[in-house]
Order: structure tokens, then sequence, then C-alpha cells
């Protein structure tokens, strides 16, 4: 858990998905997104949903949001970390 929330703050998660200096944010909050993430799309589990969101972000663009979120997040990512980071974020309920 604490290596995903450090990967979610190394990789620049949180520029996006956290308010800027004028309050403002690219992409939807994700405070709750263990809770919102099962919502999405049926058929898919939170754990599938937030795990597509960062290795596919295209395949389902959130509602009043551009589809601007980097494609290339994930690829990097050793399984254990990506785990961790889906972990992390399906924490926040
Ligand atoms: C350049 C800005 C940007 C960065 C950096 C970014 N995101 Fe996003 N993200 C977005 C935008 C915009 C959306 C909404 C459009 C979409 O669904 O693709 C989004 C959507 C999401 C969603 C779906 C949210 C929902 O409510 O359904 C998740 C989960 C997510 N991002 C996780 C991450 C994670 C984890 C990282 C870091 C690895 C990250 N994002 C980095 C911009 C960004």
């Amino acid at each position: 858990m604490a290596r995903g929330r450090q990967l979610y703050h190394s990789l620049g998660c949180a520029n996006c998905h956290e308010p800027n200096l004028f309050g403002q944010r690219l992409g939807p909050p994700l405070e709750r997104i263990g809770t919102v993430a099962e919502t999405r799309r049926p058929g898919l589990s939170a754990e599938e949903y937030i795990r597509q969101s960062i290795l596919d972000p295209g395949a389902y663009v959130v509602p009043g949001y551009q589809d601007s979120m980097p494609r290339d997040l994930g690829r990097d990512l050793s399984p254990t970390d990506l785990g961790a980071l889906v972990a992390y974020l399906l924490s926040l309920k």
C-alpha cells in the first residue's frame, strides 16, 4: 500500500488528479475511486476497471473529461508495482 501511494506520486498521477494552484484538476478526483470504479463499466470489477484506466486510458473516458491521460504510464511498471498502485487506488473508498 505504501509502495502504491509512493508510485502514485512519483508517476505524476497527482499532477492531474489533485487540484493545482488554481484549484483546478485535469482529471477526475480519485479520493473515492475504490467505490466509484465498480460503477463505471458493467462487467468490469473495480480492480479491473482501475487496471484498465492505467494501462489503456482511452478504453473508457469519464464523461466531462478529455481523453488526455498519458498512454505510457503503466507500460514500464513491473507487475508487482502495477499491483501495488491498483491496490492503493482500490483502498480509496
Ligand atoms: C496528464 C494528466 C493525467 C495524468 C498524469 C494521469 N491521469 Fe488519470 N486521468 C486523466 C484524465 C483527463 C482522466 C479522465 C478521462 C479518462 O477517463 O481517460 C483520467 C482518468 C483516470 C481514472 C479513471 C477515473 C474514474 O473516475 O473513472 C483513473 C483510475 C486514473 N485516471 C488513474 C491515474 C493514475 C493511477 C495515474 C498515474 C499513474 C494517472 N491517472 C495519471 C488525466 C491524467
